[in-house]
């Protein structure tokens, strides 16, 4: 059994060396777990922009990116490699707002360096690392037609 000295020490020993790596791995995320995984090297003037249009043009009141926002709409964190620049450009520049499919998005009035900053906001979030986020969906495997 421990002794009233020797509990208060491997109390107060764990609890710094705990802390002590806590500080570690916070300190080594903010620099260099954030900045790699999301790229900071990469974020120029145009992801910016973009990241600013996203903001105030309330992208998120129907969309979400990395699993924020709201459901009505497709979700966007990978919609640069799902979609591919010119569908994007499609959609952000309809003359009549998006959506063939029963939803519509909001009609825009964005300049071409506008949606040259959207699309690089869309292609810089494409390539962040999100640990596998969002995961593919499980789709089942399609009918096979019966003879
Ligand atoms: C009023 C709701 C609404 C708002 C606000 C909105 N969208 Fe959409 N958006 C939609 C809907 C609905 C679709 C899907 C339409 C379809 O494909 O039939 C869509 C589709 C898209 C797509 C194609 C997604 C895909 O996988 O096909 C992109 C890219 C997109 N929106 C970007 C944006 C951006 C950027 C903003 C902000 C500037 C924005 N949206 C604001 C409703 C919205």
């Amino acid at each position: 059994m421990l002794s009233k000295k020797q509990a208060k020490i491997f109390f107060l020993g764990g609890t710094i060396l705990f802390m002590l790596i806590f500080v570690g791995i916070s300190v080594h995320s903010l620099m260099v777990g954030i900045p790699e995984n999301t790229n900071a090297s990469e974020i120029t003037d145009q992801v910016r922009l973009g990241k600013q249009l996203w903001d105030h043009n309330n992208c998120m009141g129907c969309h979400t990116i990395m699993g924020e926002g709201a459901y009505y709409a497709p979700e966007l964190t990978r919609v640069y490699s799902r979609r591919g620049e010119t569908y994007i450009q499609a959609v952000l520049t309809a003359p009549e707002g998006w959506g063939f499919r029963g939803r519509k998005m909001v009609k825009y009035n964005f300049t071409e360096n506008e949606v040259a900053g959207l699309v690089a906001f869309l292609k810089w979030m494409d390539k962040t690392n999100l640990n596998g986020f969002p995961a593919p969906p499980s789709m089942p495997p399609p009918l096979q037609p019966v003879n």
